[in-house]
């Protein structure tokens, strides 16, 4: 049953029923339109808008049609137009007369408003609780790998020697901003707009408070046409996403890389890996690469709703209806992505000697060889020369620096001691950079305080 048939006298257009249909994916927030009705009705009998009986007998048909459906005992009709109509056409043919007063001073437009806000608003907290998941997976691995050496990187090249810690640890930052930025939108957002009505409010007496108040909102939005076309927050939350999902995505592509028989840092576990059909030596990292992929679509989403909003006039348009399926496809892909990738990563395993011996062959210590040099007299200017010409010495003999005699060192500078090998060692590299943030001994354990401290926050 349609519920604005009063004005019309033909039937609708077959294709156009279904166009306009949203029920197909509305019906995902029942759960959210019956709390917000609840509220509602208890608002209009508190309020005297109806009666206390009309009020408590809305009340109990409402609850009972939200155990029905959870049960399984009611199904919801993909008939229907949306879940609006649904819920109160059920209403009415199970309660009567009370039934058609529950949208007394509202419209589908502020309830649609409310739903929206009232389910994306949990999907902020759900995201925020797996990010923290996988930061406590992190965070576990950032405890066993202090001392797990590998080359850190810059333009893909060998840089200078950092832990595995240290590199886990600048996810876990990434991962703590992104909780943050949830957070922060969350808050933004918590207000009802349930009583903006169609657009301009409405001559009843609604007390918009305590609805929003039932209904664990901070308060009532302030402004009506604000109320029912506002969809800034989904921006927000997907803003988010986006930037969760592209966090995931270099990640992801981290992984493949180490993955690779060039680098042989890690094994994925079999349960998160799969082969090919024609290759059997294949087992390739699907998650990681399913991960980098599916950011595309969350960006998409994104782009839909920025798109969506940015030539319409106030107040509610049926574009906004668009906000849906954009929404709950990033959320979904969203939540999936983390999951998976904490349990791809809490199965994979590190092939620390690999990583160490990476580290060695690269020459990332040539810049602590430099830094010798200095302590030892010589400008860094000249210093950084010398262990250049060293370095070309090296490459040229199939050597590391670790390699060569004192003999050969001296005979680029007689500035080189017996205290050189030290001087270069992987472990010494990396235990001396102490500096806040770096991944020497001091700093690793002051930061190991910081994800704690985050974790318990
Ligand atoms: N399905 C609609 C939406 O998602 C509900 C609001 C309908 N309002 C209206 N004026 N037709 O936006």
């Amino acid at each position: 049953m349609k519920l604005w048939g009063g004005r019309f006298t033909g039937e609708t257009n077959e294709l156009v029923a279904k166009y306009n249909s949203s029920i197909s994916f509305d019906s995902r927030f029942w759960r959210e339109d019956i709390k917000g009705s609840i509220a509602h009705a208890l608002m209009l009998g508190n309020q005297g808008i109806i009666t206390r009986e009309e009020a408590d007998q809305i009340h109990k048909g409402l609850t009972d049609i939200y155990s029905d459906i959870e049960a399984g005992r009611l199904q919801i009709d993909m008939e229907a137009e949306d879940i609006h109509s649904f819920v109160e056409s059920v209403l009415t043919e199970r309660i009567g007369e009370a039934g058609k007063k529950l949208h007394t001073g509202r419209s589908r437009n502020d309830q649609v408003a409310l739903d929206m806000r009232m389910y994306s608003r949990n999907c902020a907290k759900e995201v925020a609780k797996l990010l923290k998941k996988l930061q406590t997976t992190i965070f576990t691995l950032i405890k066993e790998n202090t001392e797990t050496y590998m080359p850190g990187f810059t333009h893909l090249q060998k840089a200078q020697p950092v832990t595995l810690s240290h590199h886990l640890g600048a996810y876990f930052e990434m991962f703590e901003r992104d909780r943050s930025r949830l957070k922060d939108a969350y808050n933004r957002m918590n207000f009802s707009p349930l009583g903006s009505g169609a657009l301009a409010g409405t001559t009843y007496p609604l007390d918009r408070e305590m609805a929003a108040h039932t209904l664990d909102f901070a308060g009532p939005t302030e402004n009506s046409m604000d109320g029912v076309s506002d969809r800034d927050y989904l921006i927000e939350l997907l803003s988010a996403f986006s930037t969760i999902m592209m966090h995931l995505s270099r990640f992801s592509e981290e992984i493949i890389i180490w993955n690779t028989n060039e680098y042989r840092f890690v094994e994925i576990d079999d349960a998160y890996s799969t082969g090919s059909s024609i290759m059997p030596q294949k087992k390739n990292p699907d998650i990681a690469e399913l991960v980098r992929g599916k950011t595309g679509r969350v960006y998409g989403s994104l782009m839909t709703m920025l798109t969506v909003l940015k030539g319409l006039p106030l107040a509610y348009n049926k574009d906004l209806q668009e906000d849906k399926e954009a929404f709950f496809d990033a959320y979904d892909t969203v939540t999936d992505s983390i999951t998976l990738f904490d349990g791809m990563l809490s199965t994979i395993h590190f092939n620390k000697e690999v990583m160490a011996q990476s580290a060695r062959n690269g020459f990332t210590n040539a810049t602590d060889a430099a830094d010798y040099l200095v302590t030892h007299g010589i400008p860094f200017r000249d210093a950084h020369g010398i262990i250049g010409r060293l370095v070309l010495y090296c490459i040229d003999k199939q050597k590391a620096l670790d390699d060569l005699t004192l003999e050969e060192f001296q005979s680029f500078s007689p500035a080189f001691g017996e205290d050189i090998f030290d001087a270069i060692s992987l472990k010494t590299c990396v235990e001396k950079r102490n500096t806040i943030g770096a991944p020497g001994t001091k700093a690793i354990e002051r930061m190991i305080e910081h994800c704690e401290n985050c974790l318990n926050a």
